[in-house]
């Protein structure tokens, strides 16, 4: 088994990196798929762009055991049955990992275009609940949820198989 990892800001590459180094497994950016023997098994981990996982189509053809998505809530957005049918993930685990975000301002491009937006349509719900003014300050200031623990239901389920 490998891991295949996409991630943008460096996040997702940490827990890629988190669990190749409590493995033992070899790491792949998913860049580099073509050096992954077909037959091989992988355990692929993305970062997530408006609930879309980054980086999973390239890997389709291959033997994905499971999947991680990376985003910034602490939970998966909207829910986990939507990631799963807008990601075509069946018969597979899927694990949410929380990651993080850099600053607004930092980001660059169309990501931050878009996360203007989400943040201005966030900013005048009339009752922010706790919940979107997290996400708001997240947004703004940026934010890292890398935590080991994180890791711990993917590795239970490693050592069960
Ligand atoms: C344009 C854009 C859209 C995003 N959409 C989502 C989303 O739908 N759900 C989510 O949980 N996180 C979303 N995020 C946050 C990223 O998925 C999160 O910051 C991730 O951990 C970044 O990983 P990376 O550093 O490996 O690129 C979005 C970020 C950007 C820039």
């Amino acid at each position: 088994m490998v891991i295949v990892y996409e991630s943008k800001t460096g996040f997702t590459r940490r827990y890629a990196e988190m669990l190749a180094a409590k493995t033992g497994l070899k790491v792949f950016h998913v860049s580099e798929i073509s050096k992954v023997n077909p037959d091989e098994e992988v355990i692929f981990l993305g970062w997530m762009k408006v609930g879309k996982i980054q980086g999973l189509n390239k890997v389709r053809e291959y033997k994905v055991v499971a999947v991680c998505g990376s985003g910034t809530a602490r939970t998966a957005e909207p829910d986990v049955e939507t990631v799963l049918k807008r990601n075509k993930i069946k018969g597979i685990p899927f694990f949410y990992l929380r990651g993080g975000c850099l600053p607004l301002k930092d980001i660059k491009g169309m990501d931050r275009i878009l996360l203007g937006m989400f943040v201005g349509i966030l900013k005048l719900r009339k009752d922010k609940d706790e919940k979107t003014a997290e996400s708001i300050a997240i947004i703004e200031n940026g934010f890292d949820g890398v935590r080991e623990e994180n890791l711990e239901p993917v590795l239970e389920w490693l050592k069960a198989r």
